[in-house]
């Protein structure tokens, strides 16, 4: 599989990035950065050195520092720490001088390979929705898009109806759903995601068969799992990003409800994810249920090919 992440890094994200370099199967070519559980410029930078510190090849492109329309959201520093990676201070990164924005990239790639990228989208639509807007041919020539974002019937993490990603930039996911394709979308959201934990034990286990990387990621999930333990009252954390990339990969490990879908883009619901009748919308594949177990074994099984 040819792929792009576009991220927002991010304790889960990271976890998804060595997922993703980890895969024999999978050709992780590039990473769009976005605003959301960090700036930008954080995003950007934790993309350069996650590259870096695993010798990976992927091009890195800088994407967008603000929602299309809403006014932004401050970072979500109280769930991924002050620059996204917990408590852990990575320190500097050099930043190699670089022009093309993440939408220019993804619209270059996918025009370059149709029908040969898949898009997995782990952060705010707003990167996905620039591109689809800058080449309206930009969905179709995508082999796949996979989306982690949203809740049909889980209600929200940020509000009580909406999910994280989805709020920060409600009307990007809206260009998203209402732009006619034939390309598969998948939306892999809080229906299936809150119900994979990942525990200290299983970040252990992580670090003890890959000590650089898991131990890398058991030290930046104590931060995630504290702020889980808030909300939950269990020490554990979620496999939200990770749940996507494993749906795309692993399909028959999740249940879909084929459907349309629009955004709530205000109002008290804003940044909700709604069903939609209008014919003119792509029907997508929303995740309903998932074989936990499984996708806890198989994100231990890869990730742990790192070093
Ligand atoms: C999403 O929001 C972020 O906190 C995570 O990285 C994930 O992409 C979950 O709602
Ligand atoms: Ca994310």
């Amino acid at each position: 599989m040819k792929l792009i992440l576009d991220t927002d890094p991010g304790v889960d994200d990271a976890m998804t990035y060595f997922y993703a370099h980890a895969h024999s199967a999978i050709d992780l070519i590039g990473i769009t950065s976005v605003f959301g559980n960090v700036t930008v410029d954080n995003a950007y930078r934790n993309a350069h050195w996650l590259t870096q510190t695993t010798g990976a090849t992927a091009d890195v492109r800088r994407g967008a520092e603000t929602p299309l329309q809403i006014t932004p959201n401050p970072p979500s520093d109280y769930v991924h720490g002050p620059t996204g990676f917990g408590d852990v201070d990575i320190g500097e990164v050099a930043i190699p001088p670089q022009d093309e924005t993440a939408a220019a990239y993804l619209v270059r790639m996918a025009a370059a390979s149709p029908g040969e990228i898949t898009l997995c989208a782990i952060g705010p639509m707003t990167n996905v929705a620039r591109a689809i807007q800058a080449d309206p041919a930009f969905l179709d020539n995508l082999k796949q898009l996979v989306i982690m974002g949203g809740s049909l019937d889980a209600g929200g993490n940020v509000t009580t109806q909406a999910e994280a990603n989805f709020w920060n930039d409600p009307h990007a996911a809206e260009v998203v759903f209402s732009t006619p394709t034939e390309t598969e979308i998948l939306v892999v959201g809080l229906d299936v995601t809150t119900l994979i934990s990942f525990y200290q034990a299983d970040f252990d286990e992580l670090a003890a068969q890959s000590p650089k990387a898991g131990g890398f990621l058991r030290d930046i999930g104590q931060f995630y799992m504290r702020f889980y333990e808030e909300v939950t009252g269990t020490y554990q954390c979620y496999l939200h990003d990770v749940a996507a990339i494993i749906a795309a990969e692993q399909p028959a490990l999740f249940t879909f409800e084929d459907t349309r879908l629009q955004m709530v883009c205000d109002g008290d619901a804003i940044g909700a994810m709604r069903r939609s009748q209008e014919p003119d919308r792509p029907i997508v594949r929303v995740a309903m249920t998932v074989q936990s177990e499984a996708v806890r074994t198989q994100y231990k099984a890869v990730a742990a090919q790192n070093p």
